[in-house]
């Protein structure tokens, strides 16, 4: 067994660092936060994820899993940190390279150093020109579905990139003691490759169904009801149109991709401007529905990124929510997974919220909105974006 010292206890580190102890190998959990130290220390991750805090109170019971503020010598080094996107739309790496500075003195050139932050091409070259020579270096991305951690980080297949193929096969036989999927064998580039690729065609699938569904709203066609019909199609498969698309993933891996060659990522691009437009289609649609009313009252079904999560990073419904705030309406909104509440906006249950309300704008289709008993909204002017009441 390795002693591993995961770095960044979020999303991704956390179930990864409880998974590891829980398989038998020693784990030293390093983030900058001591409040989320402390939190993690007391068998508790912080985030709503199923499982995840009784597994913690598990490895943390067992002394498996330790959390700290300092990075520890290890065997094993993984990097799970947080890679926004710049002001400039490109890649902010600060984080990683704020790792790798704090780990590099610890090294001794026989370790084994992985990456599994989103990265543009080429990082874990650059990371390992940061390191002392001999160090292993891995890029193991993370495709997990936030809401189904533990299980996709278990059952997923992953890419296992190595910047030489011992690194790559050192990798592979430290995940093989969790991950049920299987662990494909490449090079670190291909896989930095791969990871953004999978989110860029979200991202363009999505951006698809979404253009789609403004040309049917010019030509007054059904949008849903036309993608049902041509998904009858053997080869088609168009995806939902919504309120656009949100969280800190999809929104921001294909610009990683589009940075590394521009001119040639015209789809990419184009797909990031549609969906980027699309929350303000949906406001004119909400802003005309309101324009019926003398003194409009707007309930907000939804604040989520997507459904079924607690997450408002780049929350495109929370983005409508604010921007009718601010044009001085009322406006009561419903989430039954998220706490913040956008100033100004009065939170009720979904029934309250639709009964008061002249407009209701469902922007999030979480699943316990779809129980709600379709009489509520007679008589309301809805605006469905996201399709939930069919
Ligand atoms: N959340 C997901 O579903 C998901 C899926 C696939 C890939 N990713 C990628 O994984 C990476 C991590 O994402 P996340 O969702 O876990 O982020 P997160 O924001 O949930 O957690 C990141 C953690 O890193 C800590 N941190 C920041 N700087 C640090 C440093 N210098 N040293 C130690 N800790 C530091 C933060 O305090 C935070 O607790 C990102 O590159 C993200 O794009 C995330």
């Amino acid at each position: 067994m390795s002693r591993v010292c995961v770095h960044g206890l979020g999303h991704v580190g956390l179930p990864t660092a409880a998974l590891l102890a829980l398989a038998g190998h020693p784990v030293t959990g390093h983030d900058i936060a001591p409040a989320l130290v402390a939190r993690v220390n007391a068998g508790a991750s912080g985030f709503a994820e199923p499982g995840l805090d009784a597994l913690l109170a598990r490895v943390i019971g067992s002394g498996a899993l330790r959390a700290t503020t300092c990075p520890a010598t290890a065997e094993v080094h993984i990097i799970a940190v947080p890679t926004p996107l710049a002001a400039d739309r490109r890649a902010d790496l600060s984080a990683v390279w704020q790792v790798a500075a704090a780990i590099a003195p610890l090294l001794r050139g026989e370790e084994l150093v992985i990456l599994e932050s989103t990265v543009p091409v080429g990082t874990t070259e650059a990371l390992a020109a940061r390191l002392p020579p001999g160090v292993a270096v891995a890029h193991v991305p993370e495709r997990v579905l936030p809401g189904r951690a533990l299980q996709e980080l278990v059952h997923n297949d992953r890419v296992v990139g190595g910047l030489d193929q011992a690194a790559a096969s050192r990798a592979a036989t430290l995940y093989r003691a969790f991950v049920r999927g299987a662990l494909v064998e490449t090079d670190a580039r291909t896989a930095e490759l791969v990871k953004l690729a999978e989110n860029a065609y979200r991202d363009v699938n999505i951006a698809f169904a979404n253009e789609l569904a403004a040309i049917c709203e010019r030509v007054g066609v059904e949008a849903r009801h036309a993608i049902a019909l041509a998904n009858r199609h053997p080869r088609v498969n168009i995806l939902s149109p919504g309120t656009g698309v949100g969280g800190h993933c999809i929104p921001v891996d294909p610009w990683f991709l589009a940075q590394a060659a521009p001119e040639d990522s015209v789809l990419i691009r184009a797909a990031r401007s549609v969906n980027d437009a699309v929350p303000q289609r949906v406001l004119a649609q909400i802003r005309a529905a309101c324009a019926r009313f003398p003194a409009p009252r707007v309930a907000c079904l939804g604040l989520a990124y997507k459904p079924d999560v607690e997450d408002v990073r780049e929350s495109p419904a929370m983005a409508v929510a604010q921007a009718l705030l601010a044009d001085g309406l009322p406006v009561v909104v419903s989430d039954p997974f998220v706490s913040e509440v956008p100033q100004g906006a009065v939170r009720r249950e979904a029934a309250e919220a639709i009964a008061g309300a002249d407009v209701v704008a469902v922007l999030v289709p979480h699943t316990v909105f779809r129980a709600l008993d379709s009489r509520l909204f007679a008589g309301k002017a809805v605006v469905d974006p996201v399709g939930l009441l069919g």
